[in-house]
């Protein structure tokens, strides 16, 4: 499948050993968070197949939507200005102001940034989106709409391609840990032929969802799902982008042990999952985790990070 090269790769593999100490595991980290600066985290990976097939239908213009403090919106602006193309996102939320975190590189790129309710992004921000692809083209741009999360078939295969990237890096795990928040990377891992099981941390909705999610992108790509994988509710915390105490706890101990820098959106979450599991006795051997970026997300946080 053609790619445009957006993301350092690969990207590294490398053991956490104090928190395989402190755990009683073999626990390595797959290091996504840093595919790139601006560019950084799981998104990018997505990206390289969703502007190649952006560029090959002639797009100037890309459209994608996402929460206020999207990775994905973020990273989606950065590669639409690497390309030389115009950005507009459909973010949920009000406009605070002062921006901070992902916004505020949102705003520094200058995308093209449209607000709506909840509500809305609930139950209609494709229609938003194409309303707006609709007004580009009624202007004679030529717009392209990228998915909440970049979250297709088509944005799918980045992951597959990373499945493919860790075989050739490192002996096989017995276990994955993999944050999830529109269903894309895992749709991807669990369509390669990964062994081990893997874990999908679900950072909002519930298990139910994903797993027909991640259903619905395989279907889309017309692949099976021959990976051993699930989707894990348990440890999402009270909402979406709300961390507990608890999650804030192994968010500082990633920091402290091991310098790693996780966030109490998207791994944070998955990474107390992990450690959750361990502390019960219910993992052993040699664990993964997939570090899929966010550092921004701390940004604007202060008060939680000190607390
Ligand atoms: C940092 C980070 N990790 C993990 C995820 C989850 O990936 P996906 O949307 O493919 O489920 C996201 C985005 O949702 C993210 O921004």
């Amino acid at each position: 499948m053609p790619t445009v090269s957006l993301a350092r790769l690969p990207t590294p593999v490398h053991r956490l050993d104090r928190l395989s100490a402190r755990l009683g595991l073999d626990l390595w980290a797959k290091r996504d968070d840093l595919t790139g600066l601006g560019l950084s985290g799981n998104k990018v990976r997505k990206l390289e197949h969703l502007f190649a097939e952006a560029e090959a239908a002639g797009a100037d213009t890309v459209l994608t939507t996402g929460g206020i403090q999207s990775n994905h919106c973020r990273a989606t602006a950065v590669a639409a200005r690497q390309r030389g193309m115009r950005p507009i996102l459909l973010l949920r939320g009000e406009d605070p102001g002062a921006p901070e975190g992902n916004l505020l590189l949102d705003r520094l790129l200058g995308a093209d940034i449209h607000w709506c309710t909840p509500d809305q992004y609930r139950t209609s921000r494709n229609a938003l989106l194409d309303e707006l692809a609709a007004g580009v083209a009624r202007e004679g741009g030529r717009p392209y709409v990228i998915p909440e999360g970049g979250s297709n078939a088509v944005g799918a295969r980045g992951y597959l391609d990373a499945a493919a990237e860790l075989a050739s890096q490192a002996e096989p795990f017995d276990h994955h840990f993999v944050a999830v928040g529109s269903g894309g990377t895992l749709a991807g891992l669990a369509m390669s032929a990964l062994p081990g099981r893997i874990h999908g941390i679900a950072v909002c909705d519930d298990q139910a969802t994903f797993e027909a999610r991640v259903r619905d992108i395989a279907r889309e790509a017309g692949a099976p799902l021959p990976a051993d994988w699930w989707v894990d509710d348990r440890y999402k915390g009270p909402a979406y982008s709300v961390a507990t105490p608890a999650i804030w706890d192994d968010i500082r101990l990633a920091a402290r042990e091991e310098g790693l820098l996780v966030d109490p959106c998207y791994t944070g979450k998955a990474l107390h999952a992990l450690c959750s599991e361990a502390r019960a006795g219910r993992l052993s051997g040699r664990v993964l985790f997939w570090h899929t970026g966010g550092a921004f997300g701390l940004f604007g946080r202060g008060a939680e990070v000190v607390a």
